[in-house]
C-alpha cells in the first residue's frame, strides 16, 4: 500500500510513530528524523542564527526553540530534537570550553590531571543553564497538539572525555586513550563525573517536557570492543539507570561501531543507533531481540541523485523490517544537503507500509 506523503502521518489517533517504533510497537508508518536536522543545511536556520558562538545562541530559548522548530514544519519529520550541543553541561559548570566556527568544541585547559576534576562540580541545572528546559518548554509548547515529541540529548561519558582530554576534535584520540591506559583510576572518575552530569542534564529536560533522549556516544567507535566493555561501558550503562525510572524510549547512538553493538546494546536503551557500516538486518543480528534499531542511511549519499538516494531509501527500509525501526541517517545531515532531498526522503519513508516490509525478508 501507498499512502499520499505529508507530515500528518506523524500523527495518527494522537500517536506517535517515533515513540511507538522505539518501544518496538506496530506502526502504521516508519517514523523518521534526521541528525542535525537542524542547522547550516537550512536557509532559514543560516538567516535566524546570525554570527556568534552556538553556546551563546542557546542562551535565547527563543531562538533555540526557533532552530528546534525549523526542521520540523519543513521537512514533516517524526520527531523534534532540541537545538543545543553535547558540550553544553561542561560549558555551564565551567569547565572552560568554547566551540570554534568550522572546528567544533575546543578547550584552552585539556583535561590532565586530578585537578582538573574540580573543573567538573555537579550541574545545577536552573542555575547554570536554565536556558536548556526554558528551550525545551518552549519548543513542547509550540509542538502541542502536533503529536510530533521532543527529544532530549547528551553526550556519553567517552564522546565528551575525548574533546576534554584532546582540546578539541580528534581522529586518533591518542591523548583520551593514553589518559585511559596511564591512569585508570582517574579516567574511571573523569568518567563518572560526565556520567553524573549527563544524567543531571537528561533528567531535567525530561522533566521540562522532552518524551525521549539520545546519547550521542559519536566518538565510541575508536574503541576497541574491550577497552569499551571495560573502561566505558560502565559509565554509559551508569547513565542509562539514572533515567531508567523516567520512562521515556532512550536512544543509544554512535558512529563506527560496528564492532561494539552487541556492547551497547546492553548499556540499557531500548533503541541502538547504527550508522551506515553494517547494514540493518545485520546490525538486528548483532544487537540481539528486544531492542528497536535507528538508522542508517549514509549521509554522503543524500548528494547523490535522486533516484540513487530513494534506492538506498528502500533499502534500509526493507532491511529495517517495518517494526522497530526508526529511520534516520547513519549520522548527521551533511552542511551542503539540499533540504529538498530530506524532504523527499521523509515522504518516501512515510509512503511505505510497514506491513510490507515486514514481509519482504529484507529483500531489495
Ligand atoms: O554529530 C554528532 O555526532 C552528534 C553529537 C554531537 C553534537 N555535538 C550534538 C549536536 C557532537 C559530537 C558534537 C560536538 C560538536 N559541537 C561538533 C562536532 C565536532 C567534531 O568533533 O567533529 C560541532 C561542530 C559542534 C558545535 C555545533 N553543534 C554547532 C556549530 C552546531 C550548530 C548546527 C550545525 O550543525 O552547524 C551544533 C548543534 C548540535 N550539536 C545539535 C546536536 C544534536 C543540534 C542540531 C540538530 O541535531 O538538529
Amino acid at each position: 500500500m501507498t499512502r499520499s506523503s505529508g507530515s500528518v502521518f506523524a500523527v495518527q489517533d494522537g500517536r506517535s510513530a517515533f515513540l511507538d517504533a522505539c518501544r518496538g510497537q506496530d506502526v502504521d508508518h516508519v517514523p523518521v528524523w534526521f541528525m542535525r536536522q537542524a542547522g547550516r543545511s537550512l536557509p532559514e536556520y543560516r538567516a535566524a542564527r546570525g554570527t556568534g558562538s552556538i553556546l551563546d545562541a542557546l542562551k535565547s530559548p527563543e531562538l533555540a526553540a526557533e532552530l528546534t522548530m525549523q526542521p520540523v514544519r519543513r521537512y514533516g519529520v517524526d520527531a523534534a530534537i532540541l537545538f543545543s550541543d553535547i558540550i553544553v553541561p561542561v560549558a555551564a559548570v565551567g569547565f572552560g570550553v568554547d566551540v570554534e566556527a568550522g572546528r567544533g568544541p575546543v578547550v584552552a585547559r585539556p583535561f590532565r590531571s586530578a585537578a582538573d576534576l574540580q573543573r567538573l562540580r555537579p550541574l545545577d541545572p536552573s542555575a547554570d543553564a536554565p536556558y536548556v528546559a526554558e528551550t525545551v518548554g518552549l519548543a513542547v509548547r509550540e509542538l502541542q497538539g502536533t503529536g510530533v515529541p521532543l527529544i532530549g540529548f547528551a553526550g556519553a561519558p567517552f564522546t565528551v572525555a575525548s574533546y576534554l582530554v584532546e582540546g578539541g576534535p580528534s581522529r586518533s584520540y591518542a591523548a583520551t586513550k593514553t589518559l585511559m591506559r596511564s591512569d585508570p583510576g582517574l579516567w574511571r572518575e573523569l568518567l563518572d563525573r560526565l556520567a553524573d552530569l549527563a544524567i543531571t542534564s537528561l533528567r531535567s529536560q525530561v522533566m521540562a517536557g522532552a518524551s525521549a533522549v539520545q546519547l550521542f556516544d559519536s566518538w565510541a567507535g575508536a574503541l576497541s570492543p574491550g577497552d569499551y566493555a571495560e573502561r566505558v561501558l560502565p559509565a554509559t550503562r551508569r547513565v542509562f539507570e539514572g533515567i531508567s525510572d523516567l520512562e521515556v524510549p532512550r536512544i543509544h547512538f554512535g558512529v563506527g561501531t560496528g564492532e561494539l553493538l552487541g556492547l551497547m546494546a546492553a548499556a540499557g536503551a531500548e533503541v541502538v543507533g547504527v550508522d551506515w557500516r553494517v547494514p540493518l538486518d545485520e546490525a538486528r543480528r548483532r544487537v540481539g531481540p528486544g531492542h528497536a534499531l535507528q538508522g542508517n542511511l549514509d549521509p554522503a549519499l543524500c548528494l547523490a541523485p535522486w533516484q540513487v538516494v530513494a534506492g538506498e531509501v528502500m533499502e534500509v527500509l526493507a532491511r529495517g523490517g517495518g517494526v522497530g525501526h526508526v529511520f534516520n541517517l547513519g549520522h548527521g545531515v551533511l552542511p551542503q544537503t539540499d533540504p529538498e532531498i530530506l524532504k523527499r526522503i521523509v515522504d518516501l519513508v512515510h509512503a511505505a507500509d510497514p506491513a510490507e516490509l515486514c514481509s519482504s525478508e529484507a529483500i531489495v
